[in-house]
Order: structure tokens, then C-alpha cells, then sequence
């Protein structure tokens, strides 16, 4: 009687077991199946995805997608050529009822010794030798170009000076800014990295492989590129508490927008900051308060020129030229609208923790120092520098003062170039 019920028992229990086993083979695949749509779907060339490197936008991105395309098929030929030498052994030679003896050893085989470590050598030099021609190439072309450009790493933004443009006589062009890098379609840029703090890596996937700035030593970057849009990019190497929020963008443009945006950066935001002195025409008066900010920043137009380069410390902040005119604040961190503004100056600590403007503006401090009437016409003001006739306007040249222009104006008489 026992017995049967013991029976009964492990004989009912048999299908659900069985079903259960299915069950859970059946979840297992739809979880890898799924995985691996989630993981492919992360290979797609759409250029919604702004930091892939699958849709290059430039030469030297080129370049290192056909590398990439190369390694990627070698490895797939090595993988399928090992799965099916495994699955073929596996098949053919494996223990039946009638095997008695032990099959031939091949352990220290010559010839096997000798095949199996040509392969990988000959694969190796495969990927080797277009890799180290590919980077001296890159090297050479990074010595000369069209434009050059001085982009220097800061904890945690990155100040851009405008140099040299060889197809305008290789006039010093002489603008600063921040964040977001300017640069006309076509020609070709040599991006100088320099930093006096610490190592960061400049990195924007779509036109160009990561590159390195060391403190003490210049490396540079040449980048041609093909189409005009925004190409995003950011820090590539961990360089302190903020590093994840040490974004930048480069906005490709046709060269007379680009000239546009050059001639509005030189001319900055005239402005007087002495509260009694009458304003001339062309300026505007600046809040009295300005004048904090303006002893880490600079304003092109209002002031003295600050320093900025390897000359500055790494705590003296961002040009704010035609701070308007930016998408982000606080090197990509925030959208750059007003109420964000406030939030950033009335307590840069609680938005992006350990940055230097924090060790000096504490939580409120400026709203108390200055009041909220002071305060909001100080916001006013940071959200009014814009060149004449306003940013879109500048950029499509719809106002007759900002007229897209094919070259760079003079500067005006006896200004220094801002950045020399
Ligand atoms: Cu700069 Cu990470």
C-alpha cells in the first residue's frame, strides 16, 4: 500500500516536472532573445544615437570604422571557424558503445603546435599593420590644417580659442568661448588639447577617435568635417568628481555662419558696468553685480579680458560672450533657459557638486547678497547676452548687421584680439 502511493506520487509528479523544465527553457530563450534585439538595436547607423561611432562623419571617423568593420569580420571568420571545429569534433569523434580504446593523442603534435599559433599570428598582423599605419596618418595630418583650434581642459568644461585660420591669411581669429566648439564644414581643424590640471580625454565619437590632454604636453587632433549638424562629445578619462558632466558639442556649420558667429563673439556684448557714468551708443549697462562674476569670467566687451589658456588657473570660469546663444550651461548639464540659470547661480553646488564656482558662491549667497530685485535683473542680463538682432538671427544673417559674412571683420582699432 505504501509502495503504491509512493508510486502514485513520483509517477504524477513526473509531467509537471517535465512541464516545468520546458517552462523555464522557454523563459530562458525569450530572455536572450530579447537581450540580444536590445543589444543589436544598439548597433543601428540612426544618428539619433549622438555618441555612436557607427555613423562616421568625418574622414578620420572613416577610418576608424573600416579598422572597426575589420576587426569585426576577422573575429567573426576566427568564431565561426572555432564553433564549427568544435561542433565537427565533437560529433565525429565522440565515444560510442563501440570505442574500446583510448583514441590517438595529439598533445605536443607538430604540426598542430605550428598551425594554431601561425593563425592567430597572421590574423594579429592583419589587424595590426592597417591599425599603426592608420594612427601615423593620423599623427601627419594632425601637424597642419585650415584652422586652428586651442581647446584646453578644465575641471569639469572646456574653455575653445579660436587661432590661426590659414584660408584667411592665417589671421589670429581670437575668440573664447566654452562648451560648444564652432567649426565651418569642410575644412580641416587641428584641435590642440591642453590642460594645466589634470588628464582628460577629448572624444567625439562621430568625427574623431579619443585623444588624451596631459598636463605639460600638447596633442593634437586634425578634424575635417563632412556635414554641417551637432556632434556631441565629452570626457573620455575619469578626472574627478564631475567627470561624467564634462560635455561638449561641436557644431558644424557652412563657413559664412560660421564667420557670422566668429564676427559676434569678437564684438561680445558692449556694456558699462560703472553705475554713474553715461552709457555711449552701442552699450548697455551692465548690473553693478556683474562685476563679481567678472572676476572669474569674461564677457568680451565689458571689463578687462580675463585670463584664460594654461595662463589661468584651473578655477577661472567660461567666457560668457553671447552666453545666450549656448544650448546647455554648466558643460552640458542643464538646458540653458532661465529658470535653470537661476538655479545654477543661486547654488552651482547642488546642481554639479565639487565644481570650483561652488567653493565661492555658497547655497544663496548671491540672492542674499544682492537681493531679489538685484538678483533677477543680474539673470536679465546673463540671459540677454545675445548679439544684435539675437542668436537665430546672427546665424541665418537676417538682420543687416549681422549679414553672413565670408571672412572674419577687422577688429576694432586698438582692441587687443581677445585670447592673444
Ligand atoms: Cu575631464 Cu573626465
Amino acid at each position: 500500500m505504501k509502495r503504491r502511493i509512493h508510486d502514485r506520487v513520483v509517477h504524477s509528479d513526473r509531467p509537471s516536472h517535465h512541464r516545468r523544465r520546458m517552462g523555464g527553457r522557454l523563459l530562458t530563450l525569450a530572455a536572450l532573445a530579447t537581450i540580444t534585439v536590445l543589444v543589436l538595436s544598439a548597433c543601428g547607423p540612426e544618428v539619433s544615437k549622438p555618441y555612436s561611432t557607427t555613423s562616421p562623419a568625418s574622414p578620420t571617423a572613416d577610418d576608424i570604422q573600416s579598422l572597426y568593420k575589420l576587426v569585426f569580420w576577422l573575429a567573426l571568420v576566427v568564431f565561426v571557424g572555432v564553433q564549427f571545429a568544435i561542433v565537427y569534433t565533437a560529433l565525429r569523434f565522440r565515444r560510442t558503445k563501440h570505442s574500446a580504446t583510448r583514441p590517438p593523442q595529439v598533445h605536443g603534435n607538430k604540426r598542430l603546435e605550428i598551425m594554431w599559433t601561425i593563425i592567430p599570428a597572421v590574423v594579429l598582423l592583419a589587424i595590426l599593420i592597417p591599425t599603426i599605419t592608420t594612427l601615423y596618418e593620423h599623427d601627419a595630418a594632425a601637424e597642419e590644417g585650415d584652422l586652428v583650434v586651442d581647446v584646453y581642459g578644465k575641471q569639469w568644461w572646456w574653455e575653445v580659442q579660436y587661432r590661426e585660420d590659414q584660408t584667411q591669411d592665417g589671421q589670429n581669429l581670437g575668440v573664447v568661448s566654452a562648451n560648444e566648439i564652432h567649426l565651418p564644414v569642410g575644412k580641416e581643424a587641428i584641435i590642440n588639447l591642453h590642460t594645466n590640471n589634470v588628464i582628460h580625454s577629448f572624444w567625439v565619437p562621430r568625427l574623431s577617435g579619443k585623444m588624451d590632454l596631459i598636463p605639460g604636453h600638447v596633442n593634437k587632433l586634425s578634424i575635417t568635417p563632412t556635414e554641417s549638424g551637432e556632434y556631441f562629445g565629452e570626457c573620455a578619462e575619469f578626472c574627478g568628481t564631475q567627470h561624467a558632466w564634462m560635455r561638449f558639442k561641436i557644431i558644424v556649420e557652412p563657413q559664412d555662419q560660421f564667420y557670422t558667429w566668429i564676427n559676434a563673439e569678437r564684438t561680445g556684448n558692449p556694456a558699462i558696468l560703472s553705475a554713474d557714468d553715461p552709457v555711449p551708443a552701442g552699450f548697455e549697462r551692465a548690473p553693478q553685480a556683474l562685476g563679481v562674476c567678472l572676476s572669474c569670467h569674461t564677457v568680451t566687451g565689458v571689463g578687462q579680458p580675463g585670463r584664460n589658456g594654461i595662463e589661468a588657473e584651473a578655477n577661472y570660469g567660461p567666457n560668457l560672450t553671447n552666453l545666450s546663444c549656448r544650448d546647455t550651461i554648466a558643460a552640458g548639464m542643464l538646458v540653458n533657459n532661465r529658470e535653470n540659470l537661476e538655479t545654477w547661480i543661486d547654488d552651482p553646488g547642488a546642481v554639479k557638486p565639487g565644481n570650483h564656482m561652488a567653493t565661492v558662491i555658497t547655497p544663496g549667497y548671491i540672492r542674499e547678497q544682492l537681493g531679489d530685485e538685484e538678483f533677477n535683473a543680474l539673470i536679465d542680463y546673463l540671459m540677454g547676452l545675445e548679439p544684435a538682432g539675437g542668436c537665430d538671427a546672427a546665424a541665418s544673417g537676417a538682420t543687416p548687421a549681422a549679414s553672413p559674412a565670408s571672412s572674419p571683420a577687422a577688429l576694432p582699432e586698438g582692441t587687443p584680439a581677445p585670447g592673444t
